[in-house]
């Protein structure tokens, strides 16, 4: 068993920026499934939303926020988050990452990016790469702390709590379970910090901009530990993923239509105007749900993004990851409409926190797209998330390093040893691989943009036959990381499923035919779901 003062589990903006200030006050680990710079991070395109412009104001900001949330989002989490985003910028400069400026007037200012939603231009990027960027930052300035071990290809299988030791104590996280998923060895780790960082579940979708490490382990570790999660209904879809066959996973990043990019039916119709005034900037809830019903109605495969009425050589120098990108893919964007289709992008909700990043359970921590910390409401503004994972890390830190040191219940306990009992290798891996696509097939057809009541009852009795089975096989067979993950999967998806039943109206996010309206009254207000 080894001992850290705090464990991080997830190596994005929210993790790296925790952990770098934790190793400055004690021992960190920081547990990854696999690279360091395998992370949602550092898939983001668009940038950062933060107020640095004199045209700009906090509380233009905290407005635009409040309104893309449609009623569900915590104020004093908003004002948080955007009132202490610009000193966590400064240090990320401080760290040494550029983002873009130009030339005003004989003087440099940051070159401000526009995306749906925002009243102002405010998204401080590093092209269209802003994502990796920072992960280069805060990864290489974590490699030179040497009061930190990144342990890389070590999956999260389970958090230790006195709960399920059974002390009669309250109940409180103390340690985690990994897997070495080279060694297949399940190390044991104590600590009475820790901090869940691990995104979001993209991947519980058949289509997703996320990268295949965003499987919901964070949500469904908390879960298991008793841990109150909120809000799973509201998975943001991006509107504009490429469509093409062999492209698995890419975005075509809101930033285009914020540069003039405009959304064409098959026919070659500018169609969002008959959606919404705002048109193709409108917010990405409402923009999702028109290229859907146009995709519905025309019989089409996609729509398109159409940006070649702008001077190719800024669209190149703008978006030089995405010109690539298509170009590797037969499509010239700055000549040829982009083909696009939504995919599941961004979950809203979460594990349970206050401002500070503190769960339901003494302990356990989280921060960033596993957290909800009432930032995003029902629908979160483009471009908060960065920000948040800032803002949310640091609160973190600063409370926990503050706080007093938790007493193990019976003095220095030593935790139990993973206990692999009788268990053999998995006999059958294309079980895995079927119960993996079905999952994702089926919350895709019966959990997607639009939902209906019969559709969420289909999914969620699929679902709980799904979790027999994968539970037996947990038992049953020595842990993969595949496994791990399907397993998480099915746990997330259940959650998104139980929430969405429970929300009988539509709101940001989450539209059902079966209750078309706003509901204020009934439903102005977290669904939260706990285990214990
Ligand atoms: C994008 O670049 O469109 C994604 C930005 C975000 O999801 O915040």
């Amino acid at each position: 068993m080894k001992e850290y003062d705090f464990i991080v589990i997830g190596s994005g903006i929210a993790g790296l920026s925790f952990a770098l200030n934790a190793a400055k006050h004690g021992s960190v680990a920081v547990i990854t499934k696999r690279k360091g710079a395998d992370s949602n991070t550092a898939w983001a395109q668009g940038g950062v939303a933060c107020v640095t412009s004199d045209e700009d104001s906090f509380e233009l900001h905290v407005r635009d926020t409040l309104e893309a949330g449609a009623g569900l989002c915590d104020e004093q989490t908003v004002r948080a988050v955007v009132t202490e985003g610009p000193e966590r910028i400064r240090e990320l400069v401080e760290l040494g990452l550029q983002f873009d400026e130009r030339e005003i007037s004989g003087h440099r200012e940051p070159d401000l990016g526009r995306e749906g939603g925002h009243s102002k231009r405010r998204v401080l990027h590093v092209q269209d790469v802003t994502g990796s960027e920072i992960e280069k930052t805060l990864l290489g300035e974590l490699e030179r702390s040497p009061r930190v071990d990144l342990l890389e290809n070590h999956m999260a299988v389970d958090l230790i709590t006195a709960g399920k030791l059974g002390f009669a104590t309250e109940d409180r996280c103390l340690g985690v379970y990994v897997l070495d998923a080279q060694t297949g060895e399940v190390k044991t780790l104590r600590t009475d910090r820790l901090v869940l960082a691990t995104g979001g579940c993209g991947k519980v979708y058949l289509y997703t901009t996320n990268p295949d490490i965003a499987t919901g382990d964070g949500v469904a570790m908390a879960w298991r530990a008793g841990a109150a999660i909120a809000n799973m209904e509201f998975i943001q879809f991006h509107p504009t993923c490429l469509f093409h066959p062999s492209a698995k996973s890419f975005l075509i990043s809101e930033a285009v239509r914020g540069e003039g990019g405009i959304l064409r039916n098959s026919r070659g119709d500018d169609f969002m105007p008959r959606y919404d005034s705002r048109g193709s900037l409108a917010p990405r809830d409402i923009v999702a749900r028109a290229i859907d019903a146009e995709i519905k109605r025309s019989g089409a495969k996609c729509v398109f993004l159409d940006i070649t009425h702008k001077d190719p050589d800024f669209v190149r120098e703008r978006f030089p990851h995405i010109y690539e990108t298509c170009l590797k893919f037969g499509v010239d964007m700055t000549r040829q409409p982009i083909p696009v289709v939504p995919a599941a992008h961004y979950q809203c909700g979460g594990i349970k926190t206050d401002v500070n990043g503190a769960t339901t359970l003494p302990g356990l921590y989280a921060i960033g797209e596993v957290a909800s910390t009432g930032l995003h409401g029902a629908n979160r503004l483009a471009s908060n998330s960065l920000l948040e994972g800032l803002v949310v890390a640091h609160r973190a830190f600063r409370t926990l390093s503050r706080a007093p040191r938790a007493q193990q219940p019976g003095g220095a306990i030593t935790l139990p040893e993973w206990e692999a009992g009788d268990v053999q290798d998995v006999d059958e891996l294309v079980v895995i691989y079927h119960n993996w696509d079905e999952i994702r097939r089926l919350m895709w057809d019966y959990v997607g943009i639009v939902r209906t009541d019969k559709r969420l009852q289909r999914a969620s009795a699929r679902l709980r036959n799904l979790q027999r089975e994968i539970r037996e096989f947990y038992w049953n067979f020595r842990i993969t990381v595949d496994l791990l993950e399907l397993r998480n999967l099915a746990t997330v998806a259940a959650l998104i499923v139980d929430s969405a039943l429970s929300r009988k109206e539509s709101r940001g996010l989450h539209y059902t035919l079966d209750h078309p309206e706003l509901d204020d009254r009934h439903y102005q207000r977290d669904t939260l779901l706990s285990r214990l």
